[in-house]
């Protein structure tokens, strides 16, 4: 054998179920390119297909045929390769002559029934095994054409018979034809089975899913549900306003009116009104929700408000033109600074840890009267001094003080009986703090390598 001839066939390859019919064609074609047939000779060239598919019954089948049909020089080889794999007599079966023979040379005309009948058996045994192999409704149909067609099996015993056989080789014919038909039904079914089988078999089950990775949730709604947790837990409970708010509950009703330099910095994100209607602004911080609440409760007041709020900042590392807020307020009767000192100090020790110390700065705020910041412990350097806190040990955390008596004007509080404290977190600054994060524009990159780390 060549070793073209070698290659070719090894080319082939172990087949896939699926390929088989584009593989057969792809034989078929190959063979029938004259020159390939030409040089190695048909011989040559069924012996490897014997070779190389003896063992896969199925697709031999398909090739023969196939091969059959395409190229009459291998004619013989295909029709004695079926037989082979068919492993049936074929010579009983297609030549009646032998029969003819058997019936006159041996027995002689007197005896015909006993050779008639074996014959029938043969060829009872031959179709059976075709259709017991016939694992498509296509090889079955062929089956049934062997029998029917013009050049097939009945037309060929069908012809003129001496009278002696001739009663008996009809009855025979008639009940063989009855049972192939009976044998055909029953195997297509079981083909029908097989096909549905093969397809269900073909979803692998087996086989890993698409991965849905768990995602976590962002470092700042952690810092939310932290906080959430630390106020609830003291009696406080979460309330939302709306983040287009009036100039009145941004500004006015919190003590700031038009004139006061303490709008410039907020005083922008108007909407676009039509004309005469009051004009609306994006929140520049949630304390307008203060005064909403207050408005529609009298004391006791315990409310904390998170939120999106909107200022005119040019982004970096420490601004956004959005960030996130907590807003808290307590007004009751006999509330005082210690209460305020003591729930501002036991929120930060519940946040950032035992370790921690805070301190109050004088500060300003048009809402509040004293007004403070409060500070913590540097928690990087833990006091010491390093740059984060500028060498000085402490950290500004958020804004606070007691309710102004002026805001209790704008909603019908009485001042002389009622007190109280507010304050304003900056989510984005206490989540850089516990988790030292150093560029406020992460949080709002949805970066996965950055998110991933607060799983
Ligand atoms: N609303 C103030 C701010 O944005 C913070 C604050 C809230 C101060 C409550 C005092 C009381 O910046």
């Amino acid at each position: 054998m060549t070793q073209e001839l070698n290659d070719f066939i090894n080319s082939i390859g172990e087949l896939e179920e699926s390929l088989i019919p584009r593989r057969v064609e792809q034989i078929t074609d190959d063979f029938a390119n004259s020159e390939l047939s030409e040089a190695f000779g048909t011989d040559a060239f069924a012996d490897v297909i014997d070779r190389w598919y003896g063992n896969q019954p199925g697709l031999l089948w398909e090739i023969i045929e196939k091969l059959r049909d395409r190229s009459p020089a291998l004619a013989s080889w295909a029709n004695s390769s079926l037989r082979k794999l068919l492993k049936a007599p074929a010579e009983v079966i297609f030549d009646r002559s032998v029969l003819e023979r058997n019936i006159k040379e041996k027995n002689g005309w007197n005896a015909p029934d006993e050779d008639v009948k074996r014959w029938f058996s043969a060829l009872r045994i031959y179709l059976h095994t075709i259709v017991e192999n016939a694992d498509t409704q296509a090889k079955l149909d062929i089956v049934k054409q062997l029998w029917t067609n013009r050049e097939g099996i009945r037309p060929a015993i069908s012809k003129e018979w001496p009278v002696d056989a001739r009663k008996l080789v009809g009855l025979e014919i008639k009940r063989f034809e009855e049972e192939l038909n009976q044998v055909l039904t029953n195997q297509t079914v079981v083909v029908a089975n097989t096909k549905a089988a093969r397809a269900r078999a073909r979803e692998d089950l087996s086989l890993p899913g698409v991965v849905r990775p768990f995602g976590s949730r962002h470092p700042l709604r952690q810092t939310f549900e932290e906080i959430e947790r630390i106020f609830l837990s003291l009696g406080y409970s979460v309330v939302a306003g709306p983040e287009m708010e009036t100039p009145y509950y941004n500004f006015e009703a919190l003590n700031i009116p038009e004139h006061h330099p303490a709008r410039d910095n907020m005083d922008t994100f108007y909407m676009a009104a039509p004309a005469g209607a009051s004009p609306l602004l994006l929140r520049t911080h949630t304390s307008p929700m203060q005064v909403r609440t207050m408005e529609k409760q009298q004391p006791p007041v315990r409310i904390i408000v998170p939120g999106k709020v909107y200022r005119r900042d040019n982004p970096d590392a420490t601004h956004g033109f959005m960030f996130h807020q907590i807003e808290g307020l307590a007004v009751d009767t006999g509330i005082t600074f210690c209460d305020f000192k003591g729930t501002v100090e036991y929120f930060v020790r519940e946040f950032l840890g035992p370790k921690v110390k805070t301190r109050l700065r004088p500060s300003y705020f048009p809402f509040t009267e004293p007004s403070v910041e409060v500070d913590a412990t540097c928690v990087f350097c833990g006091g010491k001094g390093c740059n984060v806190c500028k060498q000085s040990g402490w950290i500004e955390l958020f804004g606070a003080g007691m309710v102004d008596p002026a805001v209790y004007g704008f909603v019908n509080y009485d001042a002389k009986k009622f007190s109280g404290f507010a304050f304003g977190l900056g989510v984005e600054r206490l989540t850089q703090l516990k988790y030292n994060i150093n560029d406020l524009q992460l949080y709002f990159q949805n970066d996965v390598r950055f998110l991933r780390q607060f799983v």
